[in-house]
């Protein structure tokens, strides 16, 4: 029997975002910075993040009361071994309508046909420019587009649902707007464009480096006929418009411009097993220590509900509020560590 449990705002729960890995094979400016995530960085052991059977565990009790919808998410999650056999386990939990992954995409020809096989039919891919070395860049890693857009095609041809995520960044890949819309407008994937955000602590963000919701539309009604729909359900993370004339669609994550905290359902918990409330935290709660020392699943239901109760996370509405120095002052979990 699913319990309905709200937060100190009325939000209730229903999305459940697991990172599975603290690991990523890009080193992304914005994200894992290679000075920081260096050769001799210390990611975490595989004894401290949480094991197939505690994120099942935790999934089902996530469920009991009210979540819906998984996403996997990293680092990168498909560098952690036998994701398949999780999807395929996640899969099964009475109440879970819809499982997906957050990926940059470069495995996905090596997993893409476990996981499908598995149960997983949504990837968000991340890819940030059309242009190989403008790309490269970004991710650090020498990556080329082209190698991306190879596995994306792939992806499509085994029957997945798929977004692509472009994070603009003032003065780095504005002029790649249009090219990625008109790349995408042929593809069956919806295109989302994502307002840079000062998630972690190492990432140089201020709001000058944020291209707006308003300034991305502006720039591509310079050439596409688009139209707002309304949301699809409760909450929904991005605002989606349609071609005017395709059944093609792009989306807008406006965390800066026009937050979206008085609906977010979403619960985080990191790939060492702890609870977060909101992507900006600064503090989580510890999970996976009470399921090591042995935790009973209806004391543990009762603590999580407890934690639900008391959450009143909403930093994107108020970061117009807080000071840069109080800002920067706040020591926040870093994206690869909470996956988004
Ligand atoms: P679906 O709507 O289920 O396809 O996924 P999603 O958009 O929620 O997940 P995804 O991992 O693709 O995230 C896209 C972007 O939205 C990333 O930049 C996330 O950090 C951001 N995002 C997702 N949820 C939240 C949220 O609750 N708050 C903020 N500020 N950003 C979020
Ligand atoms: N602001 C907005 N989106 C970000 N992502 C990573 N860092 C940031 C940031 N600072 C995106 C990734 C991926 C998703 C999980 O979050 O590109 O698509
Ligand atoms: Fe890896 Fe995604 Fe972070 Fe880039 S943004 S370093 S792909 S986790
Ligand atoms: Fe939710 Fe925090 Fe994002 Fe607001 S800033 S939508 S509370 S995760």
């Amino acid at each position: 029997m699913t319990k309905i449990v709200t937060d100190k705002f009325g939000r209730p729960i229903r999305d459940l975002r697991i990172s599975v890995t603290d690991k990523c094979n890009f080193r992304c400016r914005y994200c894992m910075p290679k000075e920081i995530f260096g050769d001799d960085f210390q990611f975490m052991k595989r004894e401290q993040l949480l094991s197939f059977d505690e994120i099942e565990r935790i999934s089902k009790i996530y469920a009991s009361l009210g979540v819906k919808k998984l996403r996997i998410t990293g680092g990168e999650p498909l560098l952690r071994r036998d994701l398949d056999q999780l999807i395929a386990r996640l899969n099964k939990i009475e109440g879970i309508e819809d499982i997906g992954l957050t990926t940059n995409g470069l495995l996905l020809k090596k997993h893409g046909q476990k996981l499908y096989d598995a149960g997983l039919r949504r990837l968000n891919i991340s890819l940030d420019a059309m242009d190989d070395e403008l790309f490269g860049s970004i991710n650090d890693r020498g990556i080329k587009t082209s190698q991306i857009l190879e596995q994306i095609d792939y992806a499509i041809s085994l029957g997945f649902q798929i977004k692509v995520n472009m994070v603009v960044q003032k003065g780095l890949n504005e002029h790649e707007i249009l090219p990625m819309a008109r790349y995408f407008k042929e593809k069956p994937v919806t295109l989302r464009f994502i307002e840079f955000m000062d998630v972690g602590n190492d990432n140089g963000w201020n709001f000058d480096k944020v291209v707006s919701k308003k300034e991305i539309l502006k720039t591509l009604e310079t050439e596409f006929k688009l139209s707002p729909l309304d949301p699809a359900y409760y909450g929904e993370v991005a605002k989606v418009y349609k071609h005017d004339d395709a059944d093609s669609y792009l989306g807008f994550i406006t965390s800066v411009s026009e937050s979206f905290c008085s609906t977010c359902t979403r619960a985080r918990l990191s790939s060492d097993g702890k609870f977060y409330g909101c992507l900006f935290a600064m503090d989580g709660f510890d999970i996976k220590t009470l399921m090591r020392e042995g935790i009973s699943d209806e004391e543990l239901t009762d603590v999580v509900t407890g934690v639900w109760k008391k959450r009143d996370d909403r930093y994107s509405d108020i970061r117009h509020e807080i000071s840069e120095e109080r800002r920067n002052a706040r020591k926040k979990i870093n994206m690869s560590y909470i996956g988004g």
